[in-house]
């Protein structure tokens, strides 16, 4: 199924931030938005400018898998941060938030995974990659990847078809990205104004954790830790109770949930 390209002066057009997305670069293909976004820092692009595109011949998700993004179908973007240090680890709280805020306005019900996966149904509906550059004079630089599902179907694809699903599948009709993405970084701004001004986000990131209460299993990079995810620390880290009763603290890895 083909879809109609990203319009961008519609777009602009719904755009109510401040400054999220207002410096906006748009490509119709690139390799990854993650890329694009990091060589607009370093040519001293503003806080809140967007790298936007179509298509990716090379996304890449966490924990170095690849993203599938096939054209026109979806959100995929980078958002380029410079938040200061005490924000830095809440934007990986706010990402799936504003993501669940803003597709709720279409009906959806989604919830995380940790650390930042949203889902509906236990299935993958969208994906946030950060990556950091702390630079001299300790200013530090986020790039914050979304890819969200929306127009996409993951039944036509071998790797998507039992683990993801998108706006589209869940509603059972198309959606305009265009809206749906002003509405995004409109919740993300906000989000992020509020913790640039001394708000924990992990009250409400928690609260929208499907991961608390179940079993897991999380691979950390030297070892795999079992039990019961049974909170999240104030950096966001899982805390795991094992069966012989230890807290484990999981700061970063992936989990699978076991039932
Ligand atoms: C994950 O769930 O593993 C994170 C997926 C992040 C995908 C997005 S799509 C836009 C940006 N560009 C990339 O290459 N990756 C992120």
């Amino acid at each position: 199924m083909t879809h109609p390209p990203f319009d961008v002066t519609r777009f602009h057009g719904l755009l109510r931030t401040d400054a999220f997305g207002r410096n906006l670069i748009f490509e119709p293909i690139v390799g990854s938005t993650m890329d694009l976004a990091r060589d607009a820092a370093h040519h001293a692009a503003p806080e809140g400018t967007l790298a936007l595109a179509d298509e990716q011949t090379a996304g890449r998700g966490r924990l170095g898998r690849s993203w599938l993004t096939p054209p026109a179908a979806n959100l995929t973007f980078t958002l380029l941060l410079q938040p200061p240090a005490s924000v830095l680890r809440q934007v990986a709280m706010m990402a799936p938030l504003a993501i669940v805020h803003a597709v709720e306005e279409t009906d959806v019900r989604a919830t995380i995974k940790w650390p930042n996966d949203v889902q509906v149904g236990g299935k993958k509906l969208a994906g946030v990659l950060i990556e950091s550059e702390i630079e001299a004079g300790s200013t530090s630089v986020v790039l914050c990847g979304i890819g969200l599902n929306v127009n996409f179907d993951p039944r036509a694809h071998e790797e998507t078809r039992d683990i993801a699903t998108s706006l589209a599948v869940e509603l059972g009709r198309n959606v305009r990205r265009e809206p749906l993405l002003a509405s995004l970084l409109l919740h993300f701004e906000r989000l992020y104004v509020e913790a640039t001004s001394g708000a924990s986000m992990r009250e409400a990131w928690r609260d929208r954790l499907a991961t608390l209460g179940q079993q897991v299993r999380a691979t950390m990079p030297d070892r795999i830790v079992e039990g019961v995810a049974e909170d999240v620390d104030e950096t966001g880290a899982l805390l795991v109770r094992t069966a012989d009763n230890r807290l484990v603290t999981v700061e970063a890895g992936d989990v699978t949930l076991r039932r």
